[in-house]
């Protein structure tokens, strides 16, 4: 099965597939790297992963790194020196040989992008992903399986450098400017313009990937290979997305999405297996929409209700630390979301950050600036851009959920909007999520 998120990400798929992950034999990451952020509590204890897929937490789980994702080495040796001190076993982690890493200059590349856009930038992570799935594409990548041998890696980092030449010439410029501005002393001679930045050294580069390869290569694997095993012994196997539709390369509110397909499609291409090897899709959506970074977002709320759900619901990305923007669930994008992945069920989450917020308000449809009614999502960006959504009023609820975990257990107000989500993009609501404990959590069916 294949688990994805339905909105601009954020919403909770960590502790969704982490649920869900209880019946699986394997776990498997298709594509992103680390500007991916899950939190997991488990016995009050808090884990944070980026890269490693959430099902870690199970000793007897193969947790996989897709080839579909990107590998930043010195974050993911991070995440599994963490695990280790807090007494995690990392023994069943495989990563493919496959999936290409995301090297310093793409980091760099990444934040001279987004300078260089100003106002117009795309609010990334800055973690590299957009150059580095851009290597992939021009067929300069590095892939983890170069780390196994020196020569290859050196020759690859080498010919992947050249072309950057141009676009690091020009990041030294940069940073020299902006010292400049803000007044830093420059100690000694002045850096020239052609001196590349010290960590782009190809001798110190290949040194430290070589070091990350002995260190990784215990769980470098054919992972594709390991997914149809499973497959085809009947196991059932989690693919888990990262990101979500709205984030999609292809489908997004491009160019201010991701660089990769977090839709349930690219769940194939993303770890080797074929599109009727899936079984079933979930969305994950949170009760209220959220996104990080720039674009489009219609039912953003620039006001006192949008600060309380910030509050409340801690809207802070896991990743960069930023201050979520917060709206009205979005029902017209919950429907595109939901036939572009062709779902058939959602896990709705952080229904609890609601309680008290008065009526709730869901976006049934859009309005053009020209007063045309748009009742699916807008293909056009400039129409998506100057469209306002146009709301439905539900009564809200003052309950606390938190201990809510029976479908009785929740007021009916909450029931009923459910059931309007439910109804209007097609498909069933199948759990709820009440706090951000493991447990805390309504089957409803
Ligand atoms: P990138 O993936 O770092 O290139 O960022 C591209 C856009 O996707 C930016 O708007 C990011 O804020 C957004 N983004 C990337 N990863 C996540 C995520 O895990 N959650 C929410 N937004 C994300």
């Amino acid at each position: 099965m294949v688990i994805v998120g339905a909105q601009w990400g954020d919403e909770g798929k960590g502790k969704v597939v982490d649920l869900l992950a209880r019946d699986a034999e394997a776990i498997v990451r298709f594509q992103g790297g680390n500007n991916a952020g899950h939190t997991i509590v488990r016995d009050g204890e808090e884990f944070k992963f980026h890269l490693i897929p959430s099902g870690i937490l199970y000793s007897d789980k193969t947790c996989v790194i897709g080839n579909g994702v990107v590998v930043d080495p010195r974050v993911l040796l991070g995440e599994i020196d963490g695990l280790r001190r807090a007494g995690v076993s990392v023994a069943n982690l495989r990563i493919s040989a496959n999936a290409h890493l995301i090297m310093p200059y793409h980091v760099l590349l990444d934040t001279a992008g987004e300078t260089k856009l100003g106002k117009l930038s795309i609010g990334t992570t800055r973690r590299g992903i957009g150059p580095c799935y851009a290597d992939k594409a021009l067929r300069l990548g590095i892939r983890v399986q170069d780390l196994l041998d020196e020569k290859i890696l050196r020759t690859k980092i080498r010919a992947a450098l050249g072309p950057k030449q141009q676009a690091l010439r020009e990041l030294a410029v940069q940073r020299r400017k902006q010292r400049k501005e803000v007044g830093e002393e420059m100690r000694g001679a002045p850096e020239a313009v052609d001196t590349p930045d010290p960590r782009l050294d190809v001798h110190t580069m290949v040194e430290e990937h070589v070091s990350f390869g002995h260190r990784l290569e215990p769980h470098i694997a054919d992972t594709a290979r390991l997914c149809w095993e499973a497959l085809d012994a009947d196991k059932t196997v989690i693919f888990e997305g990262a990101q979500a539709a709205l984030l999609d390369l292809d489908h997004g509110t491009y160019p201010f999405v991701t660089s990769s397909n977090p839709i349930a499609g690219a769940a194939t291409v993303g770890a080797g297996v074929g599109p009727t090897d899936i079984s079933e899709v979930w969305g994950i959506a949170k009760a209220y929409a959220t996104r990080v970074g720039a674009g489009p977002f219609p039912t953003e709320l620039e006001d006192e209700t949008g600060d309380r759900i910030v509050e409340r619901g801690h809207e802070f990305g896991t990743t960069t630390g930023r201050r979520r923007r917060a709206g009205w669930m979005d029902l017209v994008a919950l429907r595109y979301a939901v036939r572009l992945n062709r779902m058939d069920a959602l896990a709705v989450t952080k229904l609890d950050v609601l309680s008290g917020i008065g009526p709730l308000r869901v976006a049934v449809r859009y309005r053009s600036k020209e007063g045309a009614v748009l009742d699916s999502f807008p293909y056009h960006q400039s129409i998506l851009h100057s469209a306002t959504p146009e709301y439905e009023e539900l009564p809200g609820f003052d309950e606390d959920l938190g201990e809510c975990r029976e479908r009785e257990d929740l007021p009916a107000a909450a029931h009923d909007y459910l059931r309007y989500i439910s109804e209007f993009v097609g498909v069933p609501v199948r759990l709820v999520g009440v706090g951000p404990g493991r447990d805390q959590v309504v089957w409803l069916d």
